[in-house]
């Protein structure tokens, strides 16, 4: 909402950003756990079911764990987002951020899953009843890439197998259609950041947050990006405490491009700094 120029939010903005995230990380849906709703179908015994299932593999069989999902230590298995609370709340902070504080441009999350903090990213636009920002939503659609030899803080780091990270493009699109955030200014860069970021029509950045786990993913992210922001925008990193990999991707781009503005901590992995106005 935005009065005279100034954007705010009342408190039915504050309190609809606030229901989003909470079911975007299902936190407030975990006392209905996945695992009670498959048992109720199954006409056995449920430490039977439990065993059999065990046996052939399946390790989702727990209620879900608040402090593992608040943290974002875990796989949920219908959240939007793995990212747990206080990485979220950081987003949409920070999002606020850019809109109350003027900041130009556009929002982006450079792997994004199932599409969880990109929805919340076009939430906060919504919330503030803005028109003419964009939320760029960039992946491959296809899980990670099979790491480049070229960087050497890759190397055995190959989870392009891994099918629980391979979200195509239309359950994304599906996700934020069931938030009903899914219009015009929501766009999807579909392929691998090599590809598709040096020539995305992005012509300027508020927020850029980047989630490709990799050195390669940050680093292409990070070159192809870093000069579209605006300044006193803000750059998440969600990998920088749980990936060494990220983290030299960022400590290299920073200390080649001689950025010194403070690295500030969110929880246990992700970070955040401002650019210089
Ligand atoms: C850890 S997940 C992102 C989690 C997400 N931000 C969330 O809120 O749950 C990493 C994502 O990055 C994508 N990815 C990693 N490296 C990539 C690359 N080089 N190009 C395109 N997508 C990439 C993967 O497909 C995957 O969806």
């Amino acid at each position: 909402m935005t009065d005279a120029g100034s954007p705010s939010l009342d408190d039915g903005g504050e309190r609809y950003l606030d229901l989003i995230a909470r079911c975007l990380t299902r936190e407030i849906f975990l006392d209905q756990e996945w695992w009670d709703a498959d048992l109720r179908q199954w006409p056995g015994d449920a430490d039977e079911l439990r065993t059999q299932l065990r046996a052939l593999g399946w390790r989702a069989v727990r209620r879900g764990d608040p402090a593992a999902r608040a943290e974002g230590r875990d796989w949920p298995p219908t959240a939007e987002t793995m990212v747990g609370t206080e990485r979220l709340d950081n987003v949409a902070g920070l999002c606020r951020r850019a809109i109350e504080e003027g900041v130009a441009g556009d929002f982006i999350e450079t792997g994004v899953w199932r599409g969880g903090v990109t929805i919340l990213m076009r939430a906060v636009l919504a919330a503030y009843g803005i028109g003419d920002r964009r939320v760029w939503v960039a992946d491959s659609f296809e899980g990670l890439p099979v790491p480049d030899p070229a960087y050497p803080a890759d190397e055995g780091l190959d989870w392009s197998h891994v099918e629980l990270l391979k979200v195509d493009a239309d359950t994304v699109r599906a996700n934020f259609e069931r938030y009903g955030l899914w219009d015009e200014q929501v766009c999807l860069l579909e392929g691998w950041f090599a590809d598709t970021l040096d020539d995305a029509p992005i012509d300027r950045l508020a927020v850029l947050r980047l989630d490709g786990d990799l050195f390669g993913s940050t680093m292409d992210a990070l070159e192809a990006l870093y000069p579209k922001m605006s300044p006193g925008g803000f750059v998440i990193v969600d990998d920088y405490g749980g990936w060494e990999s990220c983290r030299a991707a960022v400590d290299d781009y920073r200390s080649a491009h001689g950025i010194d503005a403070p690295i500030q901590r969110v929880d246990w992995t992700g970070v955040w700094w401002q650019v210089p106005a």
